[in-house]
């Protein structure tokens, strides 16, 4: 199939697929109104994340039905990934730079219209919390590296090696050739992104990573930067990226995707605008993958990728399913 038809296949499926969930969903609960006299049920306790992450996304879905606000829930769940020694792309085990030393980036968005990030930090693995600790407690949207780590220790978090025997290991093989392809190979679990709405209706979200292996020293990506790696907007919803950072920061992809659905669009339908805008301009589209996942107020989701191969979390009504996002260009 030519890349042009697939893509029009895929995204009038989508599209179709996601109204159509959202209409049965909504008869279905009218049909059992009638018969119970019960209020409608609000969307709430959602949880999506980027790729595979089930276990994260898991515990930010239990941690809704167990009560917890958005923004509590998804702290929790990224934490999962960061705390994950053998996610090689996310907190402690991440792989380090070419210098071999292990930063990280990440950031939060909370209902209320804050934010939150830390860019560049050695030595913390729980970043994300980090950026919540920036955002509540500075005057500060952003610290980066030494400052953002000894703020950390301020606040109680414990110094750690990030490197972990695996990392040092493949670190160690990369230095023989220290071959640099900026590419985020499209099998690999890359940044989690991850965004939750709670019982009140109130949307967070959380971007957090390693960024790219072996990246030069002092590169920062997507992830910890309001708008490109995580967009909340409580009124409309909220999107994450994943992917080539420098892909998504030239578009602020998730500042882009939450107003495309303020203008009206399907979460499915902006992530798919999104990476059409990416296509519209990059070079070598093959050699690179970027991914976008999206909720609106009314709890429905989209996801949509570069390239073949990305999938999406996603914990509702109690159930936590892995979802194989549509995409524009088919893997040869
Ligand atoms: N998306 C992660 C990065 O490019 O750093």
């Amino acid at each position: 199939m030519k890349r042009r038809t697939f893509l029009k296949s895929t995204t009038q499926a989508g599209v179709a697929a996601g109204i159509g969930v959202f209409a049965i969903g909504c008869n279905e609960t009218q049909k059992n109104d009638e018969k119970t006299k019960k209020p409608m049920v609000k969307p709430g306790e959602i949880a999506i994340c980027t790729w595979g992450f089930s276990k994260a996304n898991e515990t930010a879905g239990l941690a809704l039905q167990n009560g917890k606000n958005a923004l509590d829930a998804v702290i929790d769940g990224v934490s999962v990934e960061e705390e994950n020694l053998k996610n090689t792309t996310v907190g402690k085990g991440g792989a380090p730079d070419r210098e071999g030393r292990v930063t990280l980036d990440a950031c939060v968005m909370a209902p209320n219209g804050n934010a939150g990030a830390v860019v560049c930090v050695e030595n913390i693995t729980n970043v994300a919390r980090l950026a919540r600790k920036v955002m509540e407690e500075t005057p500060h949207v952003m610290l980066a590296g030494e400052g953002a780590e000894q703020f950390a220790y301020t606040q109680g978090f414990k110094k750690e090696n990030l490197m972990t025997e695996a990392s040092q290991e493949a670190y160690q093989e990369w230095l023989k050739e220290k071959e640099y392809k900026p590419i985020i190979n499209i099998e690999n679990h890359d940044t989690i992104g991850m965004l939750t709405l709670d019982k009140n209706g109130d949307i967070a979200g959380a971007c957090t990573t390693s960024g790219l292996a072996y990246k030069m020293m002092g590169r920062v990506g997507d992830s910890p930067i309001i708008g490109s790696g995580l967009y909340v907007d409580n009124e409309v919803g909220g999107a994450a990226g994943t992917g080539l950072g420098e892909e998504i920061m030239k578009k602020v992809g998730s500042f882009l995707i939450v107003e495309l659905m303020r203008n009206g669009m399907s979460p499915q339908q902006a992530c798919e605008a999104a990476v059409m805008r990416t296509v519209k301009t990059a070079k070598n589209l093959s050699d690179f993958q970027i991914a976008y996942i999206a909720i609106n107020k009314a709890g429905e989701t989209g996801s949509f990728s570069l390239q073949q191969g990305f999938a999406m979390m996603e914990y509702r009504n109690g159930t936590n399913t892995r979802k194989e996002a549509a995409f524009h260009l088919k893997t040869e």
